[in-house]
């Protein structure tokens, strides 16, 4: 196998179609994992097989546990094995209080965030060479400095997933796998189209007059995976 082995998680679109793009390379495999959208995975992958690497579409919904199972025996089969793995998936967030929050909206963002890491993880972590591989965590600017108000599902999921991250870097040590937090300002992708225009346009502001492009959070994925 020459090229890099490597499985996006939510890559139909948005941060996740821009980095299995980035991380696609001549000889390579890249799984573009996606929960609903064929269109728009397809897309993904037409990005994918333009960057010379081959491209391996599997739906399936990573806070299920049987799903996933499924997922990373295709990735296995697939690719005989796993070099880079992106935690990515994430489902747009409804802008709220707490207490205006229900217990389904505070959950499905745990379970798509938090959950599904775990869940992906215990099954790459097998696949990844011995003393190797990249395990990439998508988190959220959020969780760098005073989060953000009106995002508490948001930000306490995220704020799990770097813990997880941590005690993944604490258990693999120098063993392998390395482990990378990404933390993106605010992104130009579906996640903030429900977000109130202030909002964003304060945001904008903050970020220098622009939101960030998702092949701008990409190269930075893929600069995380190439350093030495
Ligand atoms: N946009 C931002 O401002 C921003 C900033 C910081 C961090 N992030 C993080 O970046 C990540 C990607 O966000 P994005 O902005 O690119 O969002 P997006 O455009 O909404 O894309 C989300 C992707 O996740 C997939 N997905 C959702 N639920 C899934 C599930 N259960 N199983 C498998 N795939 C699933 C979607 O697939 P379908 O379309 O097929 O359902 C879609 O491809 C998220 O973790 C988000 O928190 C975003």
């Amino acid at each position: 196998m020459s090229g890099r082995r490597v499985l996006v998680t939510g890559a139909g679109r948005g941060i996740g179609a821009a980095t299995a793009a980035a991380l696609a390379e001549p000889g390579g495999t890249v799984v573009v994992n996606y929960r609903s959208d064929d269109d728009a995975a397809a897309a993904a992958c037409a990005r994918v097989s333009a960057a010379g690497a081959r491209a391996v579409s599997v739906k399936a919904d990573v806070t299920d546990p049987g799903q996933v199972d499924a997922l990373f025996e295709r990735a296995a089969r697939e690719a005989g094995g796993l070099d880079v793995l992106v935690l990515n998936a994430g489902v747009p967030y409804r802008y709220e209080r707490l207490a205006r929050l229900s217990p389904e909206e505070f959950e499905a963002q745990w379970r798509v965030l938090t959950f599904s890491a775990f869940l992906c993880l215990r099954r790459a972590l097998p696949l990844f060479p011995k003393g190797g591989g990249d395990a990439v965590f998508v988190l959220s600017a959020a969780v760098t400095g005073d989060p953000p108000g009106f995002m508490g599902g948001y930000v306490s999921a995220k704020y799990a997933l770097l813990g997880l991250a941590r005690a993944l870097a604490a258990e693999s040590g120098a063993k392998g796998p390395r482990v990378h937090c990404i933390s993106p300002q605010m992104t130009d992708t579906a996640f903030i189209k429900g977000f109130p225009r202030p909002i964003v346009d304060a945001a904008r502001e903050t970020q220098g007059g622009s939101l960030l492009s998702p092949d701008e959070v990409a190269a930075e994925v893929l600069g995380a995976v190439k350093a030495p």
